[in-house]
């Protein structure tokens, strides 16, 4: 048993009360969402009313996950805390950096070998402090979470945006940065905003060719991937009671695609199904003894439009299968409607290979639907035009469908199986003659399709589908193929039709597996070495940053004034960066590589102001540095925005950078800024970035009596010796003033845990 069932217990023992209290200090009945999120408040008891999109609350997840990528920063802070152990149950997940090129055993040897220093490195702090690791090959972080750590009810966040897969099973599960995971891991209380809501309701039945898959395409479309910003998206109604788990999990790992804070469904019997089969019995009869906590209260469901910000209906037995693309995951249209799409829009429609699998689509199910239809191809004397590839989503459901047959038959249509890992879902696929960038078009089940996702060709035209529609579209060759009405020519000349797919939401025989994967941590891990050799271009030990010098600061230099959109992207690049996510040092080498400067409208051109040439922005820094002078980023408006790695943070306070003073933050970067120690500042006169010019060098001062609410006064000194005085605000509170005082708010962590 690898799940932590007194955990769950727990939770569960104190689950009615704390809905009970809940229900009574908000004064009506609560959603399902409401429910976890009151059950799961740091403090205890809900002893107030939150107001939705407005409060900030401090909440007490139940688990952390990570992904090999993303932890690697989580526990390398985590390292700084000062802990024996980590405070909730936690795991490592080893998928991210797999390349898929030609087949699983021969992708898999190739990725140990070539990054087997972090792969060394996560299993060694893993064992050192009790978080369940699970291999290289093991399988995709969300379905691995899904098969055996989720349980309806349950918190918990996630170092990757999919993390939300687990609502699938009723969770309420958030992917986050890994500061906020150190946090956690520390036995820290996490922050949110009290999200809002959207209801979604489902009414009629799948059928046919229509897929789970088909539910959250459809809802992409309507919502677009900015229409559930700061909302958690709840689905209920018989539509979604009739419909498998980890059909439901489909459904809440692409609501990270609406930009949802996360999405959930109430518990129900295909939840205690899929508890059982995947050998968590005791867990489904616990779910089962509370669950009427497990829902929302029925007057919410008859009522939704009185308790949800916004409500969505769809008819599942009118939806028709979707494809989703190109280049963006909510461009939806209907099968049937792809001819004259196609044509109006020149995308290519010859479909070059289809591609099932990933995190977002690898269950039994979906697996069993998909031969269904590659079954098909010997027994109506069809031809598979397209390449096909499969990428399992564990290591379980793997040996399963190899157990099943499945394999085979998807052999027999020239089937490539990669490795349990995500593969050509981030990037990480090998494709023979991508680098001639030509036009062509894919089609894949998995939830992403930005240009460049799958393969690095910007001119990969990539249709996100159900696994179904992906096989059917794989063997006609044809972007524009209906299934539903359309005939293809067999070897013999003669016209046949696809049946619709059918298959097995579970597998008959129960699910198998020889190795999972998994390593369970040592009970006493405080002997545990945990090696980083200090000539190492991927990894790095990190130094605390040191603590505040009890001065205003005086004489900082201007390095960049960013100039419009500034994302966590611009600021610390993923690409071919993303090897170097475990050593600040040398990922600090892209800081503010993508900003625009202000002063000549490039990037990663900036002046010098020691030398007064112009260069890239981190050697800029570095000189500074060198030279023990500090430095100020200037940025415009809703700076940070995109992604919660820390890492934008971070490089920054590495390289010596003060203070960040824009005009607007997006608030995950800003609270990253304030954990590292750095000051965050907002223009009180946003017509003031006017003032700063390329020369300048910057006092601020104000920090000796640094409070909460009190703005700081900034003095321009310009280069022709002219002054300007100018206001910036701040949004420290009591506790992140002394954060910054003390370096970071992981000194503090660290000097509680000493203490
Ligand atoms: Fe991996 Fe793609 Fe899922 S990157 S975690 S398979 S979204």
């Amino acid at each position: 048993m690898v799940f932590d069932l007194e955990m769950i217990k727990k939770v569960y023992a104190q689950f009615p009360d704390r809905v009970a209290k809940a229900r009574q200090v908000v004064g009506r009945p609560l959603t399902l969402t409401e429910k976890i999120l009151y059950a799961h408040l740091w403090q205890g008891d809900a002893t107030q009313a939150y107001e939705r999109g407005k409060s900030y609350v401090d909440f007490a997840p139940d688990r952390v996950a990570m992904q090999d990528a993303t932890a690697q920063m989580a526990l390398l802070q985590f390292m700084q805390a000062g802990r024996n152990k980590v405070a909730v149950p936690s795991t490592v997940h080893c998928d991210h950096l797999i390349v898929a090129k030609d087949d699983s055993k021969t992708d898999l040897a190739r990725a140990v070998n070539e990054s087997s220093e972090v792969y060394d490195f996560l299993a060694s702090v893993s064992n050192k402090y009790g978080i369940g690791f699970w291999k290289p090959g093991a399988g995709i972080i969300h379905q691995v979470v899904l098969e055996n750590y989720a349980f309806p009810g349950g918190m918990m966040i996630g170092t990757d945006s999919h993390t939300v897969n687990a609502g699938g099973l009723g969770m309420i599960a958030i992917g986050v940065g890994g500061a906020d995971a150190c946090d956690v891991m520390s036995g820290l209380a996490w922050e949110l905003k009290m999200p809002k809501l959207i209801g979604i309701k489902l009414t009629g039945k799948l059928n046919g060719w229509t897929a789970p898959k088909d539910v959250i395409l459809k809802v992409a479309g309507i919502l677009t991937v900015k229409g559930g910003t700061g909302a958690v998206v709840e689905y209920f109604g018989e539509g979604a009671t009739s419909m498998s788990c980890t059909g439901k999990g489909t459904i809440c790992n692409m609501g990270a695609e609406i930009g949802a804070t996360t999405s959930t469904f109430g518990y129900d019997e295909s939840m205690s199904r899929y508890l059982k089969s995947t050998g968590r019995a005791e867990v489904a009869a616990l779910a089962d003894g509370i669950r009427e906590h497990l829902t929302a209260d029925p007057e919410v469901y008859a009522n939704p439009e009185q308790y949800f910000d916004q409500v969505i209906e769809i008819n599942l037995s009118e939806l028709e299968p979707h494809l989703n693309g190109p280049f963006t995951p909510d461009l939806a249209t209907p099968i049937s409607k792809m001819k004259e799409e196609a044509a109006k829009n020149g995308w290519p429609t010859k479909v070059e290979v289809g591609l099932i699998g990933s995190c977002t689509n690898s269950s039994y199910e979906d697996i069993s639907r998909a031969v269904s239809l590659a079954r098909q191809v010997a027994e109506k004397g069809l031809k598979t035009k397209a390449e096909f590839t499969i990428t399992p989503g564990s290591e379980q459901v793997r040996y399963t469908i190899e157990r099943d047959g499945f394999l085979s038959t998807f052999d027999q249509i020239g089937a490539k199986v990669f490795a349990n890992a995500c593969g050509p879902c981030i990037g990480m696929w090998d494709r023979m003659g991508a680098e001639k960038q030509e036009k062509n078009t894919i089609v894949h089940s998995f939830n992403r399709n930005f240009a460049k996702r799958a393969d690095g060709n910007p001119n990969t035209y990539a249709f996100v589908a159900s696994p179904e529609l992906v096989t059917a579209l794989a063997i006609a060759g044809d972007l524009t193929f209906n299934p539903l009405t359309d005939t293809l020519t067999n070897e013999k000349g003669e016209q046949v039709k696809l049946d619709p797919p059918s298959g097995n939401e579970l597998p008959p025989k129960g699910f198998a597996v020889e190795d999972a994967g998994y390593q369970a941590p040592a009970v006493d891990g405080s002997a545990v070495q945990v090696k980083v050799d200090p000539a190492s271009k991927r990894l790095q030990l990190l130094d605390p940053f040191p603590a505040w010098e009890g001065t205003d600061l005086k004489g900082l230099k201007l390095l960049i004034k960013a100039k419009g959109k500034c994302t966590t992207d611009h600021i610390s690049m993923a690409g071919p960066w993303l090897k170097f996510r475990g050593h600040l040092d040398n990922i600090s080498n892209n800081l503010l590589i993508g900003a625009v400067n202000f002063f000549n409208e490039k990037t990663d051109s900036v002046k010098n102001q020691l030398t007064g040439a112009y260069g890239p922005v981190p050697a800029t820094q570095r000189a500074y540095k060198a030279a023990g002078i500090g430095s100020i980023v200037v940025g415009d408006e809703n700076y940070g925005e995109g992604s919660s790695r820390e890492h934008a943070a971070m490089e920054p306070r590495h390289l010596g950078v003060r203070a960040v003073l824009v005009k607007s933050f997006a608030r995950i970067h800003e609270t990253n800024l304030k954990k590292q120690g750095m000051l965050a500042l907002t223009f009180a006169d946003k017509n003031d970035y006017e003032k700063i010019l390329e020369d300048d060098t910057i006092d601020i001062n104000g920090l000796t009596s640094f409070t909460p609410g009190q703005a700081l006064e900034l003095v321009l000194h310009h280069a022709d010796g002219s002054k300007d005085t100018i206001l910036a605000n701040h949004s420290y509170n009591e506790q992140q003033i002394e954060w910054f005082k003390a370096g970071a708010a992981l000194n503090i962590i660290r000097q509680q845990f000493a203490g």
